[in-house]
């Protein structure tokens, strides 16, 4: 595996793989690795003849009130566990070799930004854009890789594609969840240990709407209703936001006819959680 640091030796080692007709599948990180990005990689593994990571904190998602100096990193473990599961070549950039001077051009979604996510982090999304954009640019890639667990970033990265013609295909892959039900995360480790048993009770709230949904029931007020109370009953964290929308156009729905999010936020002490479930109605 090659790590490579700079912007103008990756675009070398592409422009010689795409020389090649060499497909290539891209996961794009911030790093502190888990099995949920692992699994991104595996299936890049399957599907491409060379797999791209990159490990980048971006600081242009995050919120000046946000965790951008807390968000774990660990780069020689990263490192290892993305040699061992097949990871071709890793880029590691900096912030100055991303950003070398603050950015001429603002970019700016304005549809599947103002619920969930978007709502509670003005901007995020942007930054997000603003990122991958140059990221797929550099790494010109064939397939993308991107987790579900982000159904919302999900949502945006697939307007990004459309909407600007990038020539690549988005694939996007199902939430890898703890033994107990809790969605891997690298914010995990900023749980309290009280926090991380009651953490499990987002999921657990969100099956009991998904519950009440396959009984039938098709208000979403009521399931929202449902989590909510499952949620609060066992979290001493404060929920920023339960709703159910479609997906992935992410507009309120009145009965749920049609492929549905159900998804939740929740802040503790030094981790805000999310997780989600898409569902069908029956
Ligand atoms: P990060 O949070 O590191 O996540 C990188 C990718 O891993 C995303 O596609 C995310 O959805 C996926 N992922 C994280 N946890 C997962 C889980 N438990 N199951 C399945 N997939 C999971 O998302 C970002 O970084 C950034 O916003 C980024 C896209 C890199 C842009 O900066």
């Amino acid at each position: 595996m090659q790590v490579i640091r700079s912007v103008n030796t990756m675009s070398e080692i592409i422009q010689k793989y795409h020389l090649q007709h060499k497909q290539i599948g891209f996961v794009a990180t911030m790093g502190f690795l888990h099995e949920g990005h692992l699994q991104l990689m595996k299936e890049a593994k399957k599907e491409n003849a060379i797999v791209v990571a990159s490990i980048f904190v971006n600081p242009l998602q995050f919120g000046p009130n946000e965790d951008f100096e807390k968000y774990p990193r660990d780069e020689q473990s990263d490192t290892l566990l993305a040699e061992k599961t097949g990871v071709d070549v890793l880029f590691i950039p900096t912030v100055k070799e991303m950003y070398p001077h603050a950015m001429l051009i603002h970019m700016s979604i304005r549809e599947r930004v103002n619920v969930l996510c978007g709502h509670s982090r003005p901007g995020h999304f942007d930054g997000v854009l603003t990122v991958l954009t140059k990221l797929f640019h550099i790494i010109r890639p064939t397939k993308v890789y991107f987790g579900l667990k982000d159904a919302q970033q999900v949502a945006v990265v697939d307007a990004l594609i459309q909407d600007l013609n990038f020539p690549m295909e988005l694939v996007g892959l199902p939430t890898v969840r703890e033994k107990d039900g809790l969605a891997k995360s690298s914010r995990n480790v900023n749980l309290k240990e009280h926090e991380r048993r009651e953490a499990v009770w987002i999921y657990k709230g969100l099956l009991a709407g998904q519950q009440l949904l396959l009984k039938g029931e098709g208000n979403p007020a009521l399931i929202i209703k449902e989590v909510t109370q499952t949620v609060e009953k066992h979290i001493s964290g404060k929920i920023d936001y339960i709703e159910l929308l479609s997906y992935p156009a992410l507009k309120p729905v009145s009965t749920i006819n049609q492929q549905v999010i159900l998804a939740a936020a929740v802040y503790f002490d030094e981790a805000r959680l999310i997780d989600n479930l898409i569902l069908h109605p029956n």
